[in-house]
């Protein structure tokens, strides 16, 4: 997608071909900067403290990582650690695991003096095919926003309700539940989106907000309290949200608050999809509730709040009381039963083991 006129990925390869540029995702909105990467432990580090996150994005920078390794020690042993450090940044996104699987298991027949090369052309694979699934994402999730428009005579605004950061900022390119977005604005379809801010890291008023606005796509920004609201009184059309990891069952585990919002849903009988490229599917798991790792991330998260004063100076402040303990559990599990259909690079399928076996016929034993 386009910043400022220029098109940008938001991973790819430094000019002298083997560092790793990424934008961080941490200073904006207010500041557009990017990073280079140059070591293992750099791509570790942009991803256990978020200056990339969303699962796709997640998974390319851990091959990325990968590749850093290889070119500075194409060793068994560091292929092994850096396989152990980059699964150790976050644990809820199973792209990550998914991605270093792919890289370890390229990698690991190849001689030392192969690794290197083949880990950047497999890396680079992985970001490319993570932009054609996102892509079709999108082809496939447009027509939900086209028929919602058509059963309004194409009268106002088709209201979709977001919730934390699936855009382009999250994957490679085009993001996965505003791929959708992004293909019917493109396509003259007037759609409107409702973006959750999503406390306690804000992904939705920071990120969401500005690569929609970034894109000229029409959006406001509420509380995190305000969808079932919205939904009782008919200003929400459909619900489109990602997830980080998705059981083979159709349970999805997204950004908390997640859950509540496919309940609202529910409810009030707004559809309530989910926009997934494949490898997000932990094919070994089928209860999403029980058995997906939920990651808590620390309480300053919760406690304390960065924003810029009118000044233009960016501050950090606190919000509790001195002594109050605060938690941060950063994903919730949104089981099946409570999602219309998940929107995939290869069409849209019932949350269910079926509705997946028919869209992933080779992942089935
Ligand atoms: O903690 P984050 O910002 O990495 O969480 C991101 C999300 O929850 C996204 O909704 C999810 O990764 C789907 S991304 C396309």
């Amino acid at each position: 997608m386009k910043v400022d006129g220029t098109p940008y990925r938001t991973i790819w390869p430094a000019e002298n071909g083997w560092a790793v540029m990424i934008i961080d995702q941490t200073r904006l909105p207010f500041a557009f900067v990017t990073r280079r990467l140059e070591t293992v432990d750099d791509a570790a580090r942009a991803i256990a403290d978020m200056w990339v996150r969303g699962a796709p994005l997640i998974g390319a920078t851990a091959a990325c990582g990968m590749a850093l390794a290889m070119h500075a020690d194409p060793s068994d042993a560091a292929l092994a650690s850096a396989y152990t450090t980059l699964l150790a940044t976050r644990p809820t996104a199973v792209n990550l695991r998914w991605a270093l699987d792919e890289m370890r298991t390229l990698l690991a027949p190849l001689s030392a003096n192969q690794r290197a090369e083949a880990a950047y052309s497999r890396a680079a694979d992985i970001a490319d095919e993570d932009v054609a699934i996102c892509s079709a994402i999108g082809d496939h999730g447009k027509p939900l926003i086209e028929s919602a428009w058509d059963k309004k005579g194409k009268s106002g605004p088709v209201n979709v309700l977001t919730h934390c950061n699936a855009g382009w900022l999250a994957t490679v390119d085009w993001g996965t539940a505003l791929a959708p977005v992004y293909k019917a604005h493109d396509a003259g379809i007037d759609v409107h989106v409702w973006v959750d801010e999503t406390r306690p890291r804000n992904q939705g008023a920071s990120l969401t907000a500005w690569e929609l606005g970034r894109h000229g796509v029409p959006h406001t920004v509420i509380a995190d309290n305000v969808g079932g609201h919205l939904m009782q009184h008919g200003m929400v059309d459909l619900c489109i949200t990602g997830t980080d990891r998705t059981t083979a069952s159709g349970d999805v585990c997204n950004k908390i608050g997640t859950y509540l919002k496919a309940l609202a849903a529910h409810d009030t009988g707004v559809p309530f999809y989910v926009a997934l490229p494949g490898p997000t599917i932990d094919w070994t798991l089928t209860d999403g509730l029980n058995h997906i790792p939920i990651e808590q991330r620390s309480a300053d998260e919760v406690t304390r709040m960065t924003g810029r004063t009118d000044g233009g100076e960016i501050v950090t402040v606190t919000v509790t009381p001195d002594g109050s303990p605060a938690a941060n559990y950063a994903f919730d599990v949104t089981p099946a039963r409570l999602v219309t259909g998940l929107i995939t690079e290869r069409g849209v399928a019932p949350a269910s083991a079926d509705g997946l076996a028919q869209l992933y016929p080779e992942k089935q034993s």
